[in-house]
C-alpha cells in the first residue's frame, strides 16, 4: 500500500500542494514552522479522519476557509490497481469517497488506508497513563485482526450500561446480563491482546539495537476466562457500586515494557533511548501488518532526526530503509539521513511557507 499522488487544500498553512510521492522514502525537509508535520497530519486526517495533533479539525483548516480537502492516489500491493481516495472536512461534516464509493464509517477509510505514525506525542506509549497503552494496542489490533473491534464495541457497550446501572443502585438480576456480555466478549478481547504482544516481542529483535537487549512486554490484566470474569464482576458489584463504576476489566489493563533485570523501562529510558524503543516498536507493528494483512502500511514519522545522535539516526533510517513501505519523514536536518546504497529510492521535498517543491526523485 502506497500514494503516489497526494493533494492538500486548506491545511493549516498548506493552500494547495501537489506531490509526486516516492515508493520508499519520502524526507521531507524545511525550517520550523514550513509545513512539514501539516503534511504528515494530512495524509492522518485523509486515512483517520482527524489530526494527530488536536481534536479540532477547525484548528487545522486554514485560516479564513470553511473546509480543507486531501486527496490521494492509492497503489494497492505495489501492482498497478490504482484506486482514487478523497476527504473533504468541515466544522461539522466529514465527506469520504474511496475508489468511486462514499464511506460512511471512519473505521472503513482507516482500514482502507493503514497508517503508522511515529510523533513527539509518541513518548506518552511508554510515559503516558494506561490509557494511552490501551489505545495504542486497540489501533494495533484493529489493523491486524478483523474480528478486534466488534469484539471491543461489545464489551464497552455492555460496561457503558453496567456503569449507568451501577450507579442507579439496579438490583441484580438487571446487572446479570450485561455482566455475561462483557465477559463474553472480554475473553477473545484479551487473548488477542496477549497473543498480539508476544508476536510483537519476537518481531521486535531485529530492530532492537544493543540497549535493548532483553525488552519484555507484559499485559497486567489477569488471565480469566469468561466465566471466571463473570464471577469476578459479581463479586465486586458492591465496591463497584460504591464507586459508580467497574474497577477490572479490559477497560483498566496496562501494558509495561521491561527492560533486563525487570526494570520497567518508563522508570529508566532517556528520551533518546524511549524514542528508539517507540521506532522499533512501530517497525515491529509494521512487520506484523504485512503477516496479516500481505502488504505494508504507511509509515509517518514527525521529526524522526530530533533527540537521536548521528548513530542512532543512520541505524534507524537503514532500518526504515530495509524495510519494503512507503514512510513519510519529517526533518529539519536532512543531512543527517544518508542514504544507504542499493536500497529503497528516496524522494525528497523541501517546504518554505508552505510551499512544496521536490528536489530529489
Ligand atoms: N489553521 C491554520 N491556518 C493557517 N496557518 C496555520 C494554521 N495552523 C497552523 N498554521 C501555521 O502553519 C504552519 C504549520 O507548521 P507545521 O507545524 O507543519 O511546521 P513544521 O514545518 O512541522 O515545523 P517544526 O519544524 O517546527 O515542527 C505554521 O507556520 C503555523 O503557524
Ligand atoms: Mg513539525
Amino acid at each position: 500500500m502506497r500514494l503516489s499522488q497526494l493533494s492538500i487544500n486548506s491545511v493549516r498553512n498548506l493552500t494547495e500542494v501537489n506531490l509526486a510521492c516516492g515508493p520508499g522514502c519520502n524526507i521531507i525537509f524545511g525550517e520550523n514552522a514550513a509545513g512539514k508535520t501539516a503534511i504528515l497530519e494530512a495524509i492522518h486526517i485523509l486515512s483517520r479522519t482527524s489530526s494527530f495533533r488536536t481534536h479540532r479539525i477547525t484548528e487545522v483548516i486554514q485560516h479564513n476557509q470553511e473546509t480543507l480537502s486531501i486527496s490521494a492516489e492509492v497503489c494497492i500491493n505495489n501492482r498497478d490497481i490504482r484506486i482514487l481516495t478523497g476527504l473533504e472536512k468541515g466544522r461539522s461534516q466529514t465527506r469520504i469517497r474511496y475508489n468511486g464509493e462514499r464511506i460512511t464509517r471512519r473505521s472503513e477509510q482507516a482500514r482502507n488506508l493503514p497508517l503508522l505514525t511515529v510523533t513527539p506525542d509518541s513518548h506518552r506509549l511508554l510515559f503516558g497513563s494506561p490509557k494511552d497503552r490501551r489505545h495504542w494496542l486497540d489501533w494495533s489490533l484493529f489493523h491486524v485482526e478483523p474480528g478486534y473491534i466488534q469484539a471491543w464495541q461489545d464489551y464497552h457497550q455492555a460496561l457503558r450500561q453496567r456503569n449507568i446501572l451501577l450507579r442507579k443502585a439496579a438490583p441484580p438480576e438487571e446487572l446479570t446480563p450485561w455482566e455475561n456480555a462483557m465477559a463474553t466478549a472480554a475473553e477473545p478481547l484479551l487473548a488477542s491482546r496477549r497473543a498480539y504482544l508476544q508476536q510483537l516481542q519476537q518481531a521486535l529483535d531485529p530492530f532492537l539495537a544493543a540497549d535493548f537487549n532483553q525488552l519484555a512486554i507484559d499485559y497486567t490484566g489477569p488471565e480469566l476466562s469468561a466465566e471466571r470474569y463473570q464471577d469476578k464482576l459479581q463479586q465486586h458489584r458492591k465496591t463497584d457500586s460504591l464507586l459508580g463504576h467497574t474497577q477490572y476489566g479490559p477497560h483498566r489493563d496496562d501494558v509495561v515494557f521491561y527492560l533486563e533485570e525487570s526494570k520497567n523501562a518508563a522508570a529508566i529510558l532517556s528520551r533518546g533511548q524511549a524514542k528508539k524503543l517507540i521506532i522499533a516498536l512501530t517497525l515491529a507493528q509494521a512487520v506484523k501488518y504485512q503477516e496479516h494483512r500481505e502488504q505494508p502500511p504507511i509509515l509517518l514519522l514527525d521529526d524522526l532526526t530530533a533527540e537521536l545522535d548521528d548513530q542512532s539516526r543512520a541505524v534507524i533510517h537503514g532500518q526504515i530503509q530495509g524495510q519494503a513501505m512507503q514512510v513519510f519523514i519529517t526533518t529539519t536536518h536532512p543531512e543527517t539521513l544518508a542514504h544507504a546504497p542499493g536500497q529503497t529510492a528516496m524522494a525528497m521535498f523541501h517546504v518554505e511557507r508552505g510551499q512544496v517543491t521536490k528536489v530529489v526523485e
